[in-house]
């Protein structure tokens, strides 16, 4: 387990808290591989039965690592970790739960459409700035969006890249419950110690019937990831990345 993701068993929930909040929480390959492992000891074994996902305070992720991004780009090294990651989601059996308690972007928010119960700080922001990157959606939110929020609210958020505010990302169905940010943690983990709480078998089967075709959600998640892969190394996507990283504040 790496420092920059933290994992806390209690009581029947796994909480993952992603921890680099001196980069707003941006995921890493080693960050995206100590939570897929996270994810899937969690299957394993029947002590959990409820995963909490966490931030730290004011940032719940603020996406891909763009140096990463920009790495990969100039070596044309595919990095693995990302998509076990999404794939660890999408298939997981147990249920989850995300506390988002400030900024959430990109794969920060798309990890959301695999969530079964969101809570969200008032003022959380939701964004996911793909096409500004020149890159596509991922984490198969090209399918669930449209599903979940509505074709017109989907692009607007996917391929326009304009923001949701907690309340309207309340409003298309994404979060559950918005709350003062310093209660986001306490508020998810009764959350996810309610879910917990109920018959463990009987909470696999009706998510597993609810999440819809699991083959549908891997193959656009390998549909994506074919895109992804190419646009990364795109000419567009490297200068977008190198002016994120050259930036002045
Ligand atoms: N990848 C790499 N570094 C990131 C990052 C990311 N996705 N998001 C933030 N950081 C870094 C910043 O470069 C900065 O590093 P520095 O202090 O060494 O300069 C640090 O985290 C703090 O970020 P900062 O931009 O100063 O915070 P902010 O509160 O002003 O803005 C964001 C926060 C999230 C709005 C802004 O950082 C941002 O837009 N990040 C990029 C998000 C993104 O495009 N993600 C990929 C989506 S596909």
């Amino acid at each position: 387990m790496s420092d920059s993701v933290v994992i806390i068993d209690n009581a029947g929930v796994r909480i993952i808290r992603m921890n680099r909040p001196e980069k707003k929480n941006a995921l890493t390959q080693p960050m995206y591989a100590a939570m897929t492992r996270a994810l899937r000891e969690a299957e394993a074994g029947e002590a959990i039965r409820c995963v909490m996902i966490a931030g730290a305070p004011g940032t719940f992720c603020a996406g891909a690592d763009i140096a990463e991004f920009l790495e990969a780009a100039q070596s044309g090294a595919l990095r693995p970790s990302t998509v076990e990651f999404l794939k660890a989601l999408a298939h997981s059996r147990k249920p989850l739960v995300a506390a988002v308690g400030g900024i959430a972007v990109g794969i920060g928010v798309t990890m959301l459409f695999h969530c079964d119960h969101v809570v969200a700080a008032a003022d959380a922001t939701f964004t996911t700035p793909f096409l500004k990157l020149a890159l596509i959606p991922e984490a198969a939110s090209s399918l669930l969006a449209p599903m979940r929020m509505g074709y017109a609210r989907a692009f607007s958020m996917l391929v326009m890249g304009r923001p949701l505010s907690a309340a309207e990302a309340k409003e298309a169905g994404i979060v559950n419950t918005i709350v003062a940010a310093a209660a986001v943690d306490d508020v998810a983990l009764k959350a996810a110690r309610e879910i917990a709480a109920l018959p463990a078998g009987a909470v696999v089967v009706s998510r597993a019937l609810m999440r819809g075709r699991l083959d549908e959600i891997d193959r656009q998640i390998d549909t994506e990831v074919m895109h992804f892969r190419e646009r990364l190394q795109s000419d567009e996507a490297r200068a977008a990345f190198a002016a994120f990283l050259s930036r002045k504040k």
